[in-house]
């Protein structure tokens, strides 16, 4: 990003956004102003490239038809249509090819549009946007929309807008258990057999402790609050005791007066 861009949007630290990050598929109408959409997409322009030869380029698309003829060729990803803008980055098949062959096109075009896209959703996530990056279309239906000439692929698209819904933290794989050291299959905890059948019973169990130190801290509440209700109950009981007492003791105290000579 350039200096000037920086100057506009607050500074939030790169792994805090990493982090956060979720995918967004409900978007308020709020259109995204134009500086914020540059910020994105220039995000996305400083990605790293193979041979630095940024062999690929950035469709901006606002316009509603275009965004739902685009929805529809997602597989009818309809929830598409409310993000008010696209941005689909395509690959400059060509561009690559003429420099690094079927190599190139196969995997450094790829990989140079899906860095692009993941510095362009993190950027957009540290000045309040929301994305979910969609690769899930009908490749001649895109092409057919955007007028694409045929050395020209898409390769992803990603939507953008103001978030409408705060997902929820999506289930990862922990870092142990998706790193190996030194060769493949070496993991750090080397007796797990099945990684992912562990991975789910440690999250069932991290999540029925988490559910019952909130059972606890609901039963703790509601018994504090009936144990309050109960001793002002009480307080009260006690109260009306006294008075009737004082009440007994006084009109004896009258009667007593009464009967004197
Ligand atoms: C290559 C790729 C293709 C994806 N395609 C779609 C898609 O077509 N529709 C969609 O709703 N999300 C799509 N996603 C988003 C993933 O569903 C999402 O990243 C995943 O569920 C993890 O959630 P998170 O991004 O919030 O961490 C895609 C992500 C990637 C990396």
């Amino acid at each position: 990003m350039e200096k000037t861009a920086q100057k506009h949007w607050p500074k939030i630290d790169v792994l805090e956004t990493i982090r956060l990050r979720r995918s967004i598929r409900k978007y308020t109408d709020q259109p995204v102003e134009w500086d914020k959409i540059g910020t994105v997409v220039d995000a996305g322009r400083v990605a790293p490239t193979a041979g630095n030869l940024q062999s690929w380029r950035f469709i901006v698309i606002e316009s509603g038809h275009k965004r739902k003829a685009i929805a529809e060729a997602c597989m009818q990803q309809y929830w598409m249509e409310e993000a008010p803008v696209h941005i689909l980055i395509v690959m400059m098949l060509k561009k690559v090819r003429e420099f690094y062959g079927q190599r190139g096109v196969e995997f450094y075009a790829v990989q140079e549009a899906a860095m692009a896209a993941q510095n362009m959703m993190l950027a957009a996530h540290a000045i309040g946007l929301g994305t979910c990056f969609v690769s899930a279309f009908d490749e001649s239906r895109v092409i057919d929309i955007l007028g694409l000439p045929g050395d020209i692929k898409p390769m992803g698209i990603v939507a953008l807008g103001y978030p409408a819904e705060t997902p929820e933290e999506p289930l990862k794989y922990r870092i142990e258990n998706v790193t190996f050291m030194d060769r493949w299959g070496q993991q750090n905890i080397a007796r797990i057999k099945d990684v992912d059948n562990v991975i789910w019973n440690f999250r069932v169990v991290e999540r029925g402790m988490k559910l019952g130190a909130d059972v606890v801290k609901a039963v703790d509440l509601h018994t504090k609050q009936a144990r309050k209700r109960l001793s002002e109950r009480l307080a009260e009981k006690a109260k009306e005791k006294a008075e009737e007492i004082k009440k007994k003791l006084e009109e004896k105290e009258a009667q007593e007066k009464k009967g004197k000579p």
